[in-house]
């Protein structure tokens, strides 16, 4: 891990520099100074590498003099960066230096916020996964451990550090999930890392499958019908507002916020089988659970003044001679009875008790789900942004906002209310719902139709991140692999709009 430390602002006598500059301004602060120490080196090699400080743009230079190993010129841009373009730039800075040891940044001509984004930016893209490997080349490991920047203000920026730290333990804890292969990472299993938030303050509460059945969770259930491993659910809860009180004063959440999480550890489809190619990306499709534990953590872990509950559903799916068929008729905790047509649409089966749950016995202000629901979610907005559906116009509009400030976009889709055309699509002929639409039009809103039968009116909104969960590509702040997305953008959703 990248450790981050902030220093008073001086100029180093060697070692790494990432050096900051605006577009169009003369040098100013310490950037001025090294410019001196080097006898107007930085000038000029701004002027052969035609580098502006445009954003994006970056510029090495190799021993320079002046006992420095390395000066690395990293383009702001025109107008004060957005904490959003602080990240990215620190995520840059990280990437383009990660075969150094150590490397300090300039951040003194920008406040401690900025700094303090800059440092949240260098970690995120420092993220690695390495517990599976037994022999590493001398190369591949990552050599990058100590980040200094320098500031101002030390004192200040290190206290906007801190609860941008605990956003960033949240990701990497989501990460670490996501990344897990299946076999290593089982609902039960699932279950026990999520209750190590216990150790943050949250209360975590462990169903098993008799408590499930006992409930009537027949809809969830059915999915790990087929599966040697047990289905669980997990309900957390952050009472950052009200307090936990203790014994009997143990007090319960007031109108919290609900996440509600896909917990999917494998998806073969189930009797509906997959194809064979690709199928290991389904070892990711308990991505929406992984982020609501993660973001739970990230809550706790900032002491967030909120109220927030997360509960995931985790199950296995898998074919089996036990496994459910496609045709057969299932009871939901609802009451409603579900026609399960394709075996492989079985998040929404899952998220269907989840939501109910949720519903009934928290109250919550608001829900908001995620879910690596429909590959129709690719094939509609690619990778840029994840499916919103919504009964709620100010909830979506605070979700909106939110991805724009954390760069964890969201789309709006539609979604229509009970009765009309998409929403008739799921009757089915024998029970209340079926678990498919007509074909394959529109899949992602057909199965947003399906979730919104089971949230009893309540205001909700369903993330579609089939998309985004993991990445082929690196990005600033997310190397490939699993992203954790969502748990910066509901947790900046928390902070923006729900905190007392
Ligand atoms: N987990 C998948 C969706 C998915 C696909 C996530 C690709 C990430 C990448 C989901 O359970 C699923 O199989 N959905 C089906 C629905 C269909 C059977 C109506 C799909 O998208 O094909
Ligand atoms: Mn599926
Ligand atoms: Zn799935």
């Amino acid at each position: 891990m990248l450790d981050i430390a902030f220093a008073k602002a001086a100029l180093p006598k060697s070692g790494v520099l990432a050096v900051p500059l605006a577009e169009g301004a003369p040098l100013a602060g310490i950037a001025q100074i090294l410019d001196s120490a080097l006898d107007g080196a930085l000038t000029r090699a701004m002027e052969a590498a035609s580098f502006t400080g445009k954003k994006g743009q970056s510029a090495s230079l190799l021993a320079p003099g002046a006992g420095f190993k390395r000066v690395l010129l990293l383009g702001l841009g025109k107008e004060t960066p957005t904490p959003r373009q602080a990240e990215e730039l620190g995520g840059a800075a990280q990437h383009a230096l990660v075969k150094e040891t150590e490397a300090t940044i300039l951040a003194d001509t920008l406040d401690a916020a900025l700094a303090a984004h800059i440092a949240l930016g260098a970690r995120l893209r420092s993220y690695k996964f390495d517990k599976y490997r037994t022999t590493q080349k001398d190369d591949d490991k990552p050599k990058l451990t100590e980040f200094t920047l320098l500031v101002a203000e030390p004192a200040k920026a290190r206290a906007a550090y801190t609860p941008l730290a605990a956003v960033a333990e949240g990701v990497e804890l989501t990460r670490n999930l996501v990344t897990e292969p299946a076999n290593e990472l089982y609902p039960e299993e699932f279950a026990k890392r999520a209750e190590e938030l216990k150790k943050l303050g949250v209360k975590v509460e462990v169903f098993d499958k008799k408590d499930l059945e006992k409930l009537g969770f027949g809809s969830l259930l059915c999915v790990g019908w087929g599966s040697a491993r047990d289905s669980y659910m997990v309900v957390m809860q952050w009472l950052g507002a009200s307090g936990p009180g203790e014994g009997k004063k143990a007090k319960k959440p007031k109108d919290p916020i609900a996440f509600i999480g896909k917990g999917v550890c494998f998806d073969t489809g189930g009797i509906s089988i997959k194809p064979a190619a690709g199928m290991e990306d389904m070892k990711w499709d308990m991505a929406g659970a992984g982020t609501v534990t993660g973001l739970m953590a990230a809550l706790a872990g900032r002491k967030a003044k909120v109220d927030a509950v997360g509960l995931i559903g985790l199950v296995e799916n898998m074919p089996s001679g036990t496994a459910i068929r496609p045709g057969d008729v299932v009871k939901s905790y609802s009451g409603q009875t579900i026609e399960v047509l394709n075996t492989d649409a079985e998040g929404r089966l899952v998220l269907a008790d989840v939501l109910y749950y949720a519903q009934q016995r928290f109250a919550p202000k608001y829900m908001v789900d995620l879910a690596t629901l429909t590959g129709a979610i690719i094939v509609g907005l690619g990778h840029e942004y994840a499916g919103l559906f919504s009964n709620n116009d100010e909830l979506s509009e605070k979700l909106i906002a939110a991805g724009t400030k954390t760069g964890e976009k969201v789309w709006r889709m539609p979604l229509a209310p009970l009765g009309e055309m998409y929403d008739k699509n799921i009757d089915s002929p024998i029970a209340d719902v079926k678990n498919i639409g007509g074909g394959r039009a529109g899949g992602s809103i057909t199965a947003a139709q399906f979730l919104q039968r089971f949230v009893n009116g309540k205001p909700w909104a369903h993330l579609d991140i089939a998309g985004m969960a993991w990445a082929d590509k690196d990005k600033p702040t997310t190397p490939k692999g699993a992203t954790a997305f969502g748990v910066r953008l509901l947790d900046r959703l928390v902070a923006d709009n729900f905190e007392a």
